[in-house]
């Protein structure tokens, strides 16, 4: 008591040492009922005080309340209309919160000069209100991350000092509207991942001082405007995921200042080493990926000495790559995927040219040629961690010179005509994590060695992920042979995994397997393994895909593999497997397909009861609650933190599982 007394007193003395503003009685009332439609224990607004010295309250010299700014103070509720009674206000920043329901139409912000209004990550709904565009000085407008829908009202046009307006990631539809073209003081405009159609004007090029303009995510149409070189201040141009088609504007060579241009998954299209790229001394980043584009590959990009990432892939691309690509120093993300290139160990040779090379991505091109392998490639490519050449048809072996990329952690040669075994070294690889070798020819054995990979085996290896920082440009690599691309910005969401499917490898599937603890993908499918499934693959605790079908495996299904709680795909289709399936666990959710051909198999799962003398033999099956836990004791005690929910309906289970493995060794 004593203590606020004193608290009291010095807020009195500091009122009287400082220009005393007493808070406009209005003001105060309308904070007051502000504060009745938001839930927040935080707010400390106590009546006897004045309202000018509340928490996240500016007032000025005649005490009206200027500012409103309560950023990130896990405020709930809705915006009252009463903030429509703070005439004075001139900076409103709500964002980061969770507020909700419709801004407040005809009262909010009716009469004031807003030079700060940011409301941007909470769950606001309903339109723009009009009004809102309509006032005078606004400097700095941000809705992003919302809910609101309805198209973009008019009146942005009377902004003329309006600086930043962004309005990203809500579900804004209809077109540009024709006045935001007036704003032209507007240096940031930022209305990616909505639903906006129709095409950008070209009355764009009104807006001279733009530095950023991302309408990513939509669905506009047309051209890129014509005149958009009259942009020489642009440095963030991203159209990406869009319906633009045409080509690339030649006046857009003009945008000197260009760092990052991302125009994929468009429908663009021309001879693409007709445009002059030479001017763009500050360029990244380049992705022009996903479009029709045709020539050879433009040689006036080698002249942007800035470029880390150039992404081409998916266009139609043709010829080889220039000894010139050496230029490009800082080069670490190169994809040309998907294209019509030719002579892969001539573009293969001055690639080991590019020593920042981490990323390498040149799947589908080179048309049956054989793989790359000269012996002078072992010394190159000291940073490369990412290496695709799937999908070429390539003939030939593993090439040996993979195998000193310290630093490799992906490697995809899938879908070629590759033979010979696979290779002991692939198991010494100190970095690697991602092997898919799937759809080849290869033969021999599931060598033992790959139990050994570093990456998968032990904890201190696998923490080595951790360092992965953000690509430039994400990686697409499809989860499933027919599924859409993923999308991947790190090489730390990638899950470990080892893709042998569709090959002619042969013999017992080693018991070695069972050391590959990291492991969560594994594809074993339409090869002749033969012998029965090892045991320790129920070892493999973080797996959540387990194909083993089309082979010739025998024996019983593991009983121990019901303890796999993440395991969420599961086949063993057309062995020559016999006896009780197991049940419990995750065995609940799998159902016949994934049993069907194998004629000895029987269990409640695929409606075949056995006889009691199979029963018998049967490893008991742990329950539930006891092999969760179990589960739970492993992970932590291997020093993995898992988000680890188990629901139990009507006997079956449920696990959900938080990727944090790797990032929380
Ligand atoms: C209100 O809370 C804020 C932050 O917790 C604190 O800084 C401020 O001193 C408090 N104000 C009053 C009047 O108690
Ligand atoms: C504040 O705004 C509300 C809603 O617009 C209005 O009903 C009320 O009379 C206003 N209060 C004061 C004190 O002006
Ligand atoms: C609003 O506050 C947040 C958190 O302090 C800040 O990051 C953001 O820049 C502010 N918004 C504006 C427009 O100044
Ligand atoms: C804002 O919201 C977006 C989308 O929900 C989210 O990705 C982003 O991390 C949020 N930003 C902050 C600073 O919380
Ligand atoms: C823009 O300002 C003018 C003049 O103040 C006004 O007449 C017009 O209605 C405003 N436009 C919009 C859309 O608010
Ligand atoms: C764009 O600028 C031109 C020339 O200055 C002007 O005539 C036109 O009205 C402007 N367009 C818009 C939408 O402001
Ligand atoms: C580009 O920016 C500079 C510095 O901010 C400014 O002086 C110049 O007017 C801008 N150019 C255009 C075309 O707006
Ligand atoms: C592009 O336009 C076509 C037809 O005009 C439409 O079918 C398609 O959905 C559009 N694509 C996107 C990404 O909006
Ligand atoms: C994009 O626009 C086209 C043509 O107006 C329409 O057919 C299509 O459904 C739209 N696509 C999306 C994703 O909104
Ligand atoms: C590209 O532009 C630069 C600078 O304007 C010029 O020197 C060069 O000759 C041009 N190159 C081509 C191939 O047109
Ligand atoms: C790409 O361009 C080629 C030749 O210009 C054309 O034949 C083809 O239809 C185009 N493909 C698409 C998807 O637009
Ligand atoms: C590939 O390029 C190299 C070097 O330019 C050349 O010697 C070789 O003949 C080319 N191979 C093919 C298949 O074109």
């Amino acid at each position: 008591m004593l203590n606020l007394f004193l608290k009291l007193v010095l807020l009195f003395l500091s009122c009287f040492a400082t220009l005393c503003k007493t808070c406009n009685q209005v003001d105060k009332e309308s904070l007051l009922s502000i504060k009745l439609s938001i839930y927040s224990p935080a707010i400390n607004w106590t009546s006897w005080v004045d309202c000018c010295l509340w928490e996240g309250i500016e007032c000025d010299a005649n005490g009206r309340v200027t500012h409103l700014q309560l950023p990130g103070r896990d405020l709930s509720g809705s915006i009252s209309p009463s903030i429509g009674n703070l005439t004075h206000l001139s900076h409103l920043n709500l964002s980061h919160n969770h507020l909700s329901g419709p801004l407040p139409h005809h009262s909010f912000l009716s009469s004031v000069l807003v030079e700060v209004l940011d409301l941007s990550n909470n769950s606001l709904t309903g339109e723009f209100p009009s009004s809102l565009l309509s006032k005078v000085i606004r400097l700095n407008l941000d809705f992003s991350n919302n809910d609101f829908t309805g198209p973009i009202p008019p009146g942005l046009g009377n902004c003329s000092r309006l600086q930043v307006f962004r309005a990203a990631c809500n579900y804004i539809s209809g077109s540009l509207p024709d006045d935001i073209y007036a704003a032209t003081s507007l240096e940031e405009l930022s209305l990616h991942v909505n639903s906006l159609s129709g095409p950008i004007s070209n009355t764009i090029v009104n807006l001279t001082s733009l530095i950023i303009l991302q309408l990513y995510s939509n669905n506009l149409t047309g051209f890129i405007p014509q005149d958009i070189g009259k942009h020489t201040n642009l440095t963030h141009l991203y159209l990406h995921v869009n319906n633009l088609s045409g080509s690339l504007p030649p006046s857009m060579k003009n945008c000197i200042n260009l760092i990052k241009l991302n125009l994929r998954d468009n429908k663009l299209e021309g001879d693409l080493s007709a445009f002059n790229f030479s001017m763009f001394r500050h360029l990244r980043t380049i992705d022009l990926g996903s479009n029709n584009f045709t020539g050879s590959f433009p040689s006036t990009l080698y002249s942007c000495k800035s470029l880390t990432a150039v992404r081409l892939s998916r266009n139609n691309i043709e010829g080889e790559i220039s000894p010139e690509i050496v230029a490009l120093e800082s080069l670490s993300y190169f994809s040309l995927a998907q294209n019509r290139l030719t002579n892969a160990t001539a573009s293969i040779k001055i690639l080991t040219g590019c020593k920042n090379l981490s990323v390498l991505f040149l799947c589908k091109n080179f048309k049956g040629e054989m793989i790359p392998d000269d012996i002078t490639f072992s010394y190159a490519f000291p940073n490369l961690q990412v290496l695709a050449l799937s999908k070429s048809q390539f003939q030939g072996q593993v090439p040996s010179w993979i195998s000193n990329l310290r630093k490799l952690q992906f490697l995809d040669l899938s879908l070629n005509q590759i033979t010979g075994s696979i290779p002991g070294w692939l198991g010494t690889m100190t970095s690697l994590f991602y092997i898919d070798l799937s759809y080849n020819l290869l033969s021999g054995e599931f060598l033992k060695e790959l139990g050994g990979l570093p990456m998968l085996v032990s904890e201190l290896q696998a923490a080595k992920k951790i360092g992965g920082s953000r690509l430039e440009l994400p990686l697409f690599i499809p989860p499933n042979i027919n599924a859409s691309n993923e999308e991947y910005y790190s090489l730390l969401s990638l899950r470990p995994s080892i893709f042998l499917q569709n090959n002619s490898l042969s013999g017992s599937i080693p018991i070695e397997i069972g050391q590959l603890q990291f492991l969560q993908l594994l594809n074993l499918s339409n090869n002749k393994f033969s012998g029965n499934i090892p045991d320790q693959i129920s070892k493999l605790t973080n797996l959540e895909r387990l194909d083993l079908s089309g082979n010739n495996l025998s024996g019983e299904i593991p009983a121990s593999l019901s303890g796999l709680y993440f395991l969420s795909e599961f086949s063993v289709a057309n062995n020559n497997l016999h006896g009780l399936i197991p049940s419990g666990g995750q065995f609940h959710t799998f159902s016949i397909p994934n049993f069907e051909g194998n004629p000895g198999l029987c269990g409640d799962i695929i409606e075949i009861s056995c006889s009691i003398q199979t029963r018998t033999n049967n490893n008991p099956v742990p329950s539930p609650s006891e092999s969760s836990k179990k589960e739970l004791v492993y992970g932590l005690t291997a020093g993995v933190v898992f988000g680890f929910i188990i629901g139990s309906v009507g006997g079956i289970f449920y696990p959900i599982r938080v990727y944090s493995l790797f990032r929380t060794l």
